[in-house]
């Protein structure tokens, strides 16, 4: 992006201010989020950029400094981490596993649930010690979190040790806001609740060098009525596809094992991009080509989950056999408060079609428990469809009122300890099954990406089967980056454990 548009950009966002205005406060950026901005979805397409440099300005603004970056929740903030490190090593600090120690502390929120929020403030909170320790330590609160109108209110009122609050999408902007930072002694606030555009040369220090998180789309659209991330994350925005495929092209040059497709709703791919008749299953298809062992994509949503993407994942090759697919409830009037687009029926019909592709399917899913208003009925609607599909493993959530979406203004007349019950019984029903999936793998041979030494016991190796499932092994450390033969000989509850048979070396191809 260049200065100019970067400028008019800004322009725009200063022009929307918050009920409450804070604004005479701050002498300098001051740019708040806004809840209603970021609900709006505009009809101009997207820019690509690949113009992004480190002005002269800021270059060396690290020098002799450390940076320490605390993640939560998911992994397109995992992903957005890489690049804010990236950014970090570019301006010259250098990376710190000991908080105590940084020069800058960014703590990377998630909003999808209030105790994922409460986590962060209570962070924040810890950090007050290091700011009257080390007084010239900058802390940032970047993420989703801070795309929240409530949220930055809350910080301006009552963590004044916060120095900079930055959101999702102006992490390129890093640079000019630690610079801002430095000089101001207010806090700086620089949120734009009008997604950017699609900056590719970002840089990234990914940070492990087996696996690689690959970014193919940004955003949601779909608006699911319980759900925060349409407004964090703004608009639905696709890279494009030379652009993605070049990035796998040159993990794999440089011997990454497996890539993830990353996307808030992977199945969407293509669809905002005008004149674009090309969709995640191609994507996925060219991908097949390429000389990577391993290819998983996350998060699907049932609605766009395609033929075409169906018959491609079949072809197997190196496309892992492991689908995502979020069902939130089994019940069709909840999915139809919930704004999920599909019934109880068509869900189970995608499951059919996916396993006649390809009967040895491993599918997971996410299930809400305690929705409002939800009925005993509904919920046993929901355990008999987890019964019927026989998932391999579920993550599970007590429904979390998020302020500004619709579910959060519902009445809700379910008492907070039958949705606790509900969600118990849920589990054991998860557990069940996961215990029982992973039974059946008993004396089976599995291949396994060996990630390196256990984190439980340094002389045991480990890694993860190619339906995601954990194992552990004794093994040289040689086998560790590779695709490896392991017998499971025992099963646990969540994982498995096994003897090395054999490590598949990898065969030289160009890319
Ligand atoms: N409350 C509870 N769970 C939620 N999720 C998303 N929003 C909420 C909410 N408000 C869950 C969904 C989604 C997963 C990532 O988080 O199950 O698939
Ligand atoms: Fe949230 Fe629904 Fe979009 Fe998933 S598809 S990110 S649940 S709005």
């Amino acid at each position: 992006m260049n200065e100019e548009s970067r400028l008019a950009g800004a322009e725009a966002q200063t022009e929307q201010q918050p009920e409450k205005d804070y604004s005479k406060y701050f002498e300098h950026v001051y740019q708040p989020p806004n809840l209603k901005d970021a609900k709006k979805r505009g009809k101009e397409s997207i820019q690509y950029h690949n113009d992004f440099t480190i002005e002269e300005k800021y270059k060396g603004l690290g020098r002799g400094r450390k940076f320490f970056i605390r993640t939560y929740g998911c992994q397109m903030n995992e992903h957005d981490t890489e690049v804010m490190a990236g950014i970090l090593e570019a301006l010259e600090y250098t990376a710190t596993n000991d908080v105590n120690e940084a020069d800058v502390v960014l703590l990377n929120t998630c909003a999808i649930r209030e105790n994922a929020e409460n986590k962060v403030f209570g962070e924040i909170g810890h950090l007050k010690h290091l700011k009257l320790e080390k007084p010239d330590v900058l802390i940032g609160v970047c993420g989703c979190m801070s795309q929240e109108e409530s949220v930055v209110n809350k910080i301006m009122k009552s963590y004044q040790n916060v120095d900079m609050i930055f959101g999702t999408h102006n992490i390129h902007r890093l640079p000019a806001i630690l610079e801002e930072a430095y000089m101001s002694k207010a806090m700086v606030v620089e949120v734009w609740s009008k997604e950017g555009d699609v900056i590719e040369n970002l840089p990234k220090v990914r940070t492990g060098k087996i696996k690689a998180w690959v970014n193919i789309m940004y955003g949601c659209d779909k608006f699911c009525t319980y759900c925060i991330v349409p407004f964090t994350r703004g608009k639905e925005r696709s890279r494009l596809p030379q652009e993605i495929i070049s990035e796998v092209r040159d993990l794999a040059r440089q011997g990454y094992q497996e890539i993830t497709l990353l996307g808030q709703n992977v199945n969407a791919y293509g669809k905002d991009i005008e004149g674009l008749d090309y969709g995640l299953g191609d994507l996925m298809a060219d991908i097949q080509k390429i000389d990577i062992p391993r290819v998983r994509f996350m998060t699907s949503h049932p609605w766009d989950f395609d033929d075409r993407l169906i018959e491609v994942i079949a072809r197997g090759g190196n496309i892992m056999p492991h689908i995502h697919l979020p069902v939130q409830s089994g019940n069709n009037e909840v999915l139809k408060i919930m704004g999920r687009k599909y019934t109880r029926e068509s869900y189970l019909q995608l499951v059919e079609d996916i396993r006649r592709a390809l009967p040895d399917v491993a599918l997971t899913t996410d299930i809400i428990v305690g929705y409002p208003n939800e009925t005993e009925e509904q919920f046993l609607d929901t355990i008999d469809l987890y019964e019927r599909v026989g998932f391999e493993h579920a993550y599970t959530y007590l429904y979390s009122p998020r302020e500004g979406t619709p579910a959060a203004n519902m009445q809700d007349n379910v008492p907070m300890r039958e949705k606790k019950d509900r969600l118990q019984r849920l589990n054991k029903v998860v557990e069940h099954h996961t215990e029982h999936k992973l039974a059946s793998y008993l004396g089976q041979e599995v291949l396994v990406l060996c990630e390196g030494p256990s984190k439980k016991n340094d002389a045991i190796l480990a890694g993860y089967t190619d339906k995601s499932k954990l194992i552990n092994f004794a093994g040289p450390l040689d086998a560790v980056g590779k695709i490896v033969r392991v017998r499971v000989t025992e099963t646990k509850r969540y994982s498995m454990n096994g003897e090395l048979i054999e490590i598949i070396e990898p065969v030289e191809v160009a890319n």
